[in-house]
């Protein structure tokens, strides 16, 4: 039995154990994304399980940011992997956004597994390496997610578009459940997840319809999709069994267990 087995609980067609709603990068565009006060205000709708995307500083710390750079979402500059967690930790990730929201810190993903445990809340980390970084960031977010999850009744959910990413983390945390980013769907999906001994398919929801969701159950797999904001297209997509919907409507769609 390899170490995550022993201390998971194993997650797949059989046991799914996530809401129905997730909220994208802690609460859309309503908190200054993948911070910590977004999380807060996505919990404050109803929301039990949050999306977030995770990359590395240049020490090899798992932090939260979606983009390569910097500039977008906080008040640094350059590529993210070019400071280290010290130089991150100085910077203001929530002015941005919003006054409100000023000095909001950039989150270790050590301190969303705190917050996220101590509410019983579920996680989708999305591994989004900087480009050339994947390997390294998939081994060392997995790693990380291993420890920091530890003895927890539901492990973190895995994600990326990355495959290389997925495949090192499966290398080093075989037992932590991954599902395959996709933009579209080649014909060659299911094979795909199979080689990673991915659990779900986590594909944009255009991509989307009941016969593909239909296929992917048959085959064993879950299916999330993300970014949906349309109540219309959300209630759709859940009439047609869709498992995870990753919204930034934190405020107008209603959680689903
Ligand atoms: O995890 C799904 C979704 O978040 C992927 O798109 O660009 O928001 O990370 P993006
Ligand atoms: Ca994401």
């Amino acid at each position: 039995m390899n170490q995550a087995a022993s201390i998971l609980p194993v997650v797949g067609a059989a046991h799914w154990p996530y809401p129905r709603h997730i909220a994208h990068r802690g609460a859309g565009k309503l908190a200054p994304e993948n911070t910590l006060a977004a999380f807060r205000h996505g919990a404050s709708f109803g929301y039990r399980m949050f999306e977030f995307d995770v990359k590395l500083s240049a020490d090899g710390k798992p932090v939260l940011m979606h983009d390569a750079t910097l500039d977008r979402t906080t008040s640094g500059a350059g590529r993210v992997d070019a400071l280290t967690l010290g130089e991150l930790a100085a910077l203001d990730a929530g002015g941005w956004h919003s006054p409100a929201y000023a000095g909001e810190p950039v989150p270790t993903l050590a301190a969303i597994a705190r917050y996220t445990r101590a509410n019983g809340f579920h996680v989708n980390i999305e591994i989004k390496p900087v480009p050339g970084n994947e390997c390294r960031t998939g081994a060392a977010v997995a790693l990380d997610a291993l420890a920091l999850w530890q003895g927890a009744d539901v492990p973190p959910l895995l994600s990326s578009f990355s495959e290389e990413a997925l495949d090192a983390a499966r290398q080093v945390a075989p037992g932590l459940p991954r599902a395959l980013l996709l933009d579209k769907l080649p014909a060659d999906w299911p094979a795909r997840l199979r080689r990673l001994g991915c659990v779900a398919l986590d594909v944009n929801h255009r991509a989307l319809d009941a016969a593909v969701i239909a296929q992917a159950h048959a085959d064993g797999f879950k299916v999330l999709c993300y970014t949906v904001n349309d109540a219309g297209r959300a209630a759709e997509l859940l009439s047609w069994g869709l498992d995870g919907l990753i919204t930034d409507a934190v405020d107008r769609l209603a959680p689903q267990p």
